[in-house]
């Protein structure tokens, strides 16, 4: 059994999840980094080894459900272990809901909700023999309070928030926290592709006035995961700036 604790971390290529993954080795925790390209995945890893942290990496389209159970059960397997999942990876397909595209709104409800789910269900049996068992899901203040133009992240992200206060219902008795993390406007190449008028119109929504940065949404999903933060399931944590949308 690895004597470290262990945490999946999907999505963690680049972006909030490679803050993610970089933040929790660096608290101890060793991180299997996941996502769907190699190369960028290898990198991270790297990084985290040069940092004095431990580290390993998987690939899998997590829209395929019985790929990402699979990994999922073999990497418990492997460490003999899980102690934190942390549901990451995510994608956008915006557009105005009348032109929205059935499989733009599938594609992402697959890929930011459905997957969650997959994920948590292969990884409770695990997650539950653990004494410090950590589900961290990754949302969207789109899934809070709505978002033209992203009925179906928005969807997805609100549809994260209720699974998420339901699965930490059930596995409350277990001792297993399940929280949810909602970012605002955070500067990653998934914000970096918006139109800068876009920016433009939402920088005067945040009081703090600038966006976020990755580890600023790493840090408080660490804590989330640490032992330290025993007393806390259930819970959207908004991590915004003080955005009023
Ligand atoms: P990003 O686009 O920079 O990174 C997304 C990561 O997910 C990448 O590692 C990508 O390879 C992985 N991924 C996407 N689809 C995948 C699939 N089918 N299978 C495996 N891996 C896949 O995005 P960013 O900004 O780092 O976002 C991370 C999470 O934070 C997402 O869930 C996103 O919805 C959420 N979020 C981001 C905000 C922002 O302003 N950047 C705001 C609110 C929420």
């Amino acid at each position: 059994m690895t004597e470290k604790r262990v945490a999946i971390v999907t999505g963690a290529s680049r972006g909030i999840g490679e803050a993610i993954a970089k933040h929790l080795a660096k608290a101890g925790v060793h991180v299997v980094a996941v996502a769907r390209s190699a190369d960028k995945l290898a990198g991270v890893v790297e990084a985290i080894a040069a940092a004095g942290g431990s580290a390993e990496f998987a690939t899998v389209d997590i829209a395929d459900g019985k790929a990402l159970a699979g990994l999922i059960e073999s990497i418990a397997d492997k460490h003999g272990r899980l102690d934190v999942l942390v549901n990451n990876a995510g994608i956008t397909r915006d557009g105005l809901f009348l032109r929205m595209e059935d499989a733009d709104f599938d594609d992402v409800i697959n890929t930011n909700l459905k997957s969650a789910f997959v994920a948590m269900r292969a990884g409770a049996r695990s997650i539950m023999r653990s004494k410090t068992g950590r589900i961290i899901n990754i949302g969207s203040v789109s899934g809070v309070t709505g978002n033209a133009g992203q009925a179906n992240y928005s969807a997805s992200k609100a549809g994260l928030i209720g699974l998420t206060k339901t699965v930490a219902k059930e596995l409350a008795g277990k001792g297993v926290t399940v929280n949810l993390v909602a970012p605002g406007f955070i500067s990653t190449d998934m914000t970096d592709v918006l139109p800068p008028q876009v920016k433009e119109k939402v920088l005067p929504l945040i009081p703090l006035k600038r966006m976020g940065n990755p580890d600023e949404i790493a840090a408080v999903v660490a804590f989330l995961a640490s032992e330290g933060a025993s007393y806390i399931t259930g819970q959207v944590v908004v991590v915004d700036g003080g955005m009023v949308m």
